[in-house]
């Protein structure tokens, strides 16, 4: 089942063309990895789709139902299942862990105390962080705060997962956990992972589709030995 179909979508910041005709399918359960030069519009894209901006022009189709132009805003596309991961990872400082995964689900009203107590909890287990759970994030580190983002989204229902660079600034160990725990939801809840990555060995190990933003546009998706190997010079030199 396609879980997001996005087409010909148009972003300008005032007057400068950022996005032009990008053009994005994924089923349930897929994983895509972005990426491309800095300042191409790689976040923008993922603002774009979370409605944190507005896209000019296009078409969004979030599980078979047309997103109307009226509901590209964070609220309804939070509510149609799309959960963001900032490249900071935006935890609030003076709530415990615990609890910058309990207030968005009682904010949202999702589900009795007792229910969203389970939630929490079960979203601690998912992303390993049960140990540290009544902990301050300035006191956890770069890798065990992304954790936790990821588990404030998953708790948020999000079926379709969007990471800003979440490898970026973690040494090799954390980096291999992290994206053992993001594969485990893939695989345990068919959720759709939306990644941006700058180093596409991240794509490799988790054997991702990767699509390059080049040209306000997003190439067709392909897998890393496919890009080694492609009879076009300029997608074969993306590599670096
Ligand atoms: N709020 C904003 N207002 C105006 N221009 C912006 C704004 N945010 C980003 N831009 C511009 O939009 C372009 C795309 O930025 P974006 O942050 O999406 O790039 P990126 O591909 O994520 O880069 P990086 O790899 O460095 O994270 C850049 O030229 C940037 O300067
Ligand atoms: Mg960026």
């Amino acid at each position: 089942m396609e879980s997001v179909s996005i087409k010909n979508l148009k972003f300008n910041y005032a007057a400068i063309n950022i996005l032009n005709g990008v053009n994005l399918f994924l089923d349930k359960g897929d994983m895509v990895c972005i990426t491309g030069k800095s300042g191409e519009g790689k976040s923008t894209l993922l603002k774009v789709i979370a409605g944190l901006e507005k896209a000019m022009s296009g078409e969004i189709v979030l599980f078979g139902e047309p997103v109307k132009q009226s509901e590209w805003t964070a609220l309804s596309m939070a509510q149609k299942g799309i959960g963001f991961v900032f490249q900071n990872d935006a935890l609030i400082s003076d709530l415990t862990v615990r609890d910058n995964i309990t207030i968005p689900l009682r904010y949202h009203k999702m589900g009795t105390e007792d229910e969203i107590k389970q939630k929490v909890d079960r979203a601690l287990l998912l992303m390993l962080a049960s140990s540290f759970a009544d902990e301050y994030p300035y006191s956890l580190s770069l890798g065990m705060r992304k954790r936790v983002a990821i588990a404030r989204s998953w708790a948020l229902n999000a079926k379709v997962l969007l990471l800003d660079e979440p490898t970026a600034g973690l040494d090799k160990n954390s980096r291999v956990n992290l994206l053992s725990l993001v594969d485990n939801l893939k695989t345990l809840y068919k959720t759709t992972i939306i990644m941006v990555v700058s180093d596409l060995g991240v794509a490799r190990d988790l054997n991702s589709k990767i699509s390059f933003l080049i040209d306000k546009k997003l190439t067709d998706p392909l897998y890393f030995d496919d890009i080694k190997n492609h009879e076009n010079l300029r997608i074969r030199a993306m590599l670096g």
